[in-house]
């Protein structure tokens, strides 16, 4: 199964895409983890990358495209992959389309979690990330043992650059300038279906399971 969480900055798409994971046997596919482990490793391309992305702006498609298509080509992605923030620009979308065309794959389905702007802030500020293991949490909904400890693996949390309230409204616009168009796209080929990304982790995993069929 090929499926894209789709959604705006802070609506669960991270979160429920690892729970979806290990129930479909398909990898996660982020781009924003990709660009943010490139950066780590201080490489030249994370450096470009660390320029937009502080800022709250999209990474040019040009620097996108490729990372994107080596990830897709990996041998866990052979039979279906969770898209998880990408694509977010009609370009983006039209590569996709035609890297699972060459593939004999299409996009089954595009969940796309809804979430208000102010809840969506509140999610993105209170957001802890173990620098170790990855595992996310938030500070009020979804909290770690400690405020800076991880409960899986001991590591440091930290707090994402990007997730300030100033640079998370600029995502949210650059959501609603490039990326929520793609609603169209895919609502032509009657591909969308809305989920309600408000409530308990359980309860929007089990909306998600029943907008796409699985048990
Ligand atoms: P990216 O990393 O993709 O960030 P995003 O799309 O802005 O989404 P987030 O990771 O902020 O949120 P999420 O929806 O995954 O929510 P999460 O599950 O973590 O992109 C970052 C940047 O990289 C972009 O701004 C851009 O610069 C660049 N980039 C990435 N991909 C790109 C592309 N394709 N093209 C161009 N540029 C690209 O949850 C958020 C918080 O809420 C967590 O703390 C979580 O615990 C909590 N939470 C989750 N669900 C619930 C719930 N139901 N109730 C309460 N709390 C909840």
């Amino acid at each position: 199964m090929d499926l894209i969480l789709f959604g705006p900055p802070g609506a669960g798409k991270g979160t429920q895409a690892k729970r979806l994971t290990e129930m479909l046997s398909i990898p996660q596919i982020s781009t924003g983890d990709m660009m943010r482990a490139e950066r780590a490793i201080g490489s030249e391309l994370g450096k470009k990358f660390d320029h937009f992305m502080s800022q709250g702006l999209l990474v040019p498609d040009d620097l996108v495209l490729s990372l994107f298509a080596q990830r897709l080509a990996q041998d866990d992605a052979k039979s279906g992959a969770i898209f998880d923030g990408y694509p977010r620009t009609a370009t983006q979308a039209e590569a996709l389309d035609d890297l699972l065309k060459s593939r004999e794959r299409k996009i089954e389905k595009v969940v796309s979690i809804e979430v208000p702007l102010e809840e969506m802030i509140e999610r993105a500020v209170g957001r802890r990330s173990c620098q170790d293991c990855g595992h996310v949490y938030h500070l009020r909904y979804n909290p770690p043992p400690s405020p800076d400890v991880c409960g899986a693996c001991s590591g440091s949390l930290v707090q994402r650059k990007d997730d300030t309230e100033e640079t998370v409204r600029t995502r949210f616009d650059e959501y609603l300038a490039k990326t929520a168009p793609l609603l169209d796209y895919y609502g032509k080929r009657n591909l969308v279906v809305p989920v309600n990304g408000v409530g308990e982790l359980d309860l929007v995993t089990t909306r998600i399971k029943e907008a796409i069929g699985v048990s």
